[in-house]
């Protein structure tokens, strides 16, 4: 039997997952609160808080599961991209598990991993797979792509955000609004409330798949300040239809170019990843284009749409049929291409 143990310690989320024999039998995450003090999250803090959470999280993973850390096979963590503190206290602790069990290591990218989080199976539940290739929306607070996936191992980006990220525009109009961080969930509550057509706000006019957020934060905050001139109480009057308007302006930018990619590559097989794609109105906007496009859609369980260490033990598996280990010299990186 071949038990996989993950472990995701990129950002601010502590995560360890078991798989075993191709299921999923444990994957549990530990936040970290403190940030929400800052606005954002805090680097320094995020490692601390990992340091303190990587034993008890892995402990309880293989608890859940059931499975001895003897009985392991392997051990995959995320290698990057993220924060170079946080990724070193999941790199070190898998690296020094991996040696004193004499397992193989597996390095494992986060945002490949993202995509590959449509591939966890899990007993009991129904999970249906997607075949390649496909093409995932990958939006989080730090990412906006499109990518081609030709195999688990096969991605290529083929459109990006060339400024903001979808996650951020949310987190930092939130911000102007003077909502809680992060933003983008609440946005989402409170959106469900307002008028999506209450305001109108720029959408990017760039050429082929990739994105760009910034305008659009503009011409929110452009908004905001030429209506706050004539009432100050703009924003507590209209707080629900400004976050409907640009809830529907986000998902608006990302599903035109989303639609345009899949008809010139002819793929009907699409999905979408990353903490955005917990946001409700895109996840609708999915369930829209699969029955006006005849789109084979795949949307995450909520808790495959944060940083989780079950899709790191998902590419795991994958790797580990490929022999694809790394060796204990491996490094983290903080961006790609670093
Ligand atoms: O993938 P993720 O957990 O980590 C980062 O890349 O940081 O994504 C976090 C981002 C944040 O910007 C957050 O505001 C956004 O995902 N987010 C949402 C929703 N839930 C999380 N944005 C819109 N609607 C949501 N329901």
């Amino acid at each position: 039997m071949i038990n996989i143990l993950g472990i995701e310690s990129s950002c601010d989320d502590t995560s360890a997952a078991v798989i075993s024999d191709g299921y999923l039998l444990s994957n549990v995450t530990a936040g970290q609160a403190v940030h929400e003090a800052y606005g954002g999250v805090v680097p320094e803090l995020a490692s601390r808080a990992h340091q303190q959470n990587i034993i008890p999280v892995v402990h309880e993973a293989l608890k859940r599961a059931n499975v001895r850390k003897e009985d392991l096979s392997a051990i995959a963590f995320t290698r990057g991209p993220g924060l170079m503190g946080s990724l070193m206290v999941g790199t070190s602790f898998a690296k020094g598990l991996a040696q004193a069990l004499d397992i193989p290591l597996i390095d494992v990218n986060h945002l490949q991993a993202h995509v590959l989080a449509h591939f966890v199976k899990e007993k009991y539940a129904e999970s249906k797979q997607p075949t390649f290739p496909l093409l995932c929306l990958l939006v989080s607070g730090g990412n906006s792509q499109i990518i081609l996936v030709k195999s688990y191992k096969e991605m290529q980006v083929i459109g990006q955000t060339i400024d903001d990220a979808a996650g951020e525009a949310f987190d930092k109009c939130a911000k102007v609004m003077g909502l809680p961080y992060p933003g983008g969930p609440v946005i989402d509550r409170l959106a469900k409330e307002g008028n999506p057509r209450a305001f109108k706000f720029s959408k990017p006019q760039i050429a082929g798949f990739d994105y760009s957020f910034s305008g659009l934060k503009t011409s929110f905050l452009y908004t905001l300040r030429d209506r706050l001139k004539e009432n100050p109480h703009f924003i507590e009057e209209n707080k629900n239809d400004l976050c409907a308007a640009l809830q529907l302006t986000v998902v608006e930018i990302l599903m035109d170019k989303l639609r345009r990619a899949a008809k010139e590559l002819r793929i009907k097989e699409i999905a979408v990843a990353g903490g955005v794609s917990a946001n409700s109105a895109l996840r609708e906007a999915f369930v829209q284009h699969a029955e006006k496009y005849g789109w084979n859609v795949f949307i995450p369980k909520f808790a495959f749409t944060t940083d989780n260490a079950a899709m790191i033990a998902q590419t795991g598996l994958f790797k580990y049929a490929d022999g694809d280990f790394c060796e204990i010299t491996e490094v983290p990186f903080a961006r790609v291409g670093v």
